[in-house]
């Protein structure tokens, strides 16, 4: 997998976002607010990504982890499977339509987890978590340096000492071509959906890069486009390592890619593209718990 654009690149490495159209469509239609046929594009790596998330907890986390945490935890894709897995899961999210999606799925199943409408930049949770995750860029949603590290502090808070962060994200190596596009297809039953990808502009001095997405859905009965636009926070490794280093709550201790190999680390330098960090909870004297 080559982690540019303009290059062929891996489903799980595509993103998607907030809400940050200028031009609406007839309903304002925007990508988030269509849960199923979001993670339709998504779904595929949902099973390797939840096995990633269970090898890194039996092989980072002193104590058998039975609690996990995502912030931005979307239609809830991994919120259900970690849930069949036996886990108590809590998400969070600020889109309403994408935790009724999830809540109805979860109900569907007989499955239980606690879903709650919070910002993920800060929030207050009476438990303690042995894992939390944050796959496919939901991080690069935070668009400063400070919220960023807010939300770092906040999720470190939450963990138990020895707890885990697994935070995926796209990094950039200085000299990687910020602009491209991507399309890929699902099907689903009589449902077909085809997505792009396109890189519209970035800044390397703001640290911002602006996406549109687009989703076209075919089916027997209609067929609409949503089209929809994103603001998502650049790294490269020097800037992600800086910030890491502001939060001494957390202490990274591995890093791998999306190919969610655990026997196979890689190093947070200016090579790597797509990454998942793992950080550690550390107890520092001084920091609120
Ligand atoms: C790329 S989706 C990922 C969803 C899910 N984690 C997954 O892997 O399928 C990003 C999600 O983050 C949510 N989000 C963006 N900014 C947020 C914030 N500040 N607090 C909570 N959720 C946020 C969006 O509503 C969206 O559902």
């Amino acid at each position: 997998v080559v982690g540019e654009r303009g290059k062929e690149q891996s489903v799980a490495q595509r993103t998607s976002a907030p809400q940050a159209s200028k031009r609406r469509g007839r309903a304002e239609r925007r990508w988030y607010d269509y849960p199923h046929y979001y993670e339709l594009g998504f779904r595929d790596f949902t099973g390797q990504e939840a096995d990633f998330i269970e090898q890194v907890c039996q092989r980072y986390v002193p104590e058998p982890v039975e609690r996990l945490l995502e912030p931005g935890c979307g239609s809830g894709r991994l919120v259900l499977e970690m849930a069949s897995r036996g886990y108590e899961i809590t998400g969070l999210d600020l889109n309403r339509r994408q935790l009724a999606y999830c809540r109805q799925r979860l109900k569907r199943r007989g499955l239980s987890a606690q879903l709650l409408e919070q910002d993920m930049t800060e929030f207050e949770l009476p438990e303690r978590f042995g894992a939390a995750f944050n796959t496919i860029n939901t991080f690069r949603h935070l668009l400063t340096e400070r919220a960023a590290q807010k939300h770092l502090e906040t999720v470190a808070r939450h963990l138990v000492p020895g707890g885990v962060y697994i935070l995926g994200l796209h990094v950039y190596p200085p000299d990687a071509d910020l602009e491209g596009s991507e399309r890929w297809r699902a099907v689903r039953g009589q449902t077909r959906v085809s997505y792009s990808l396109t890189a519209m502009e970035a800044c390397r001095r703001k640290r911002l890069e602006r996406l549109r997405l687009s989703m076209t859905v075919r089916k027997p009965s209609e067929s609409f486009r949503v089209t929809d636009e994103l603001v998502l926070r650049l790294y490269n490794a020097t800037q992600l390592q800086r910030l890491i280093a502001r939060v001494p709550q957390l202490r990274l201790e591995g890093v791998f890619d999306f190919h969610y190999q655990i026997d196979e680390p890689q190093l947070l330098d200016d090579e790597i593209n797509d990454t998942v960090l793992i950080l550690k909870h550390v107890p520092v004297a001084g920091a609120q718990m």
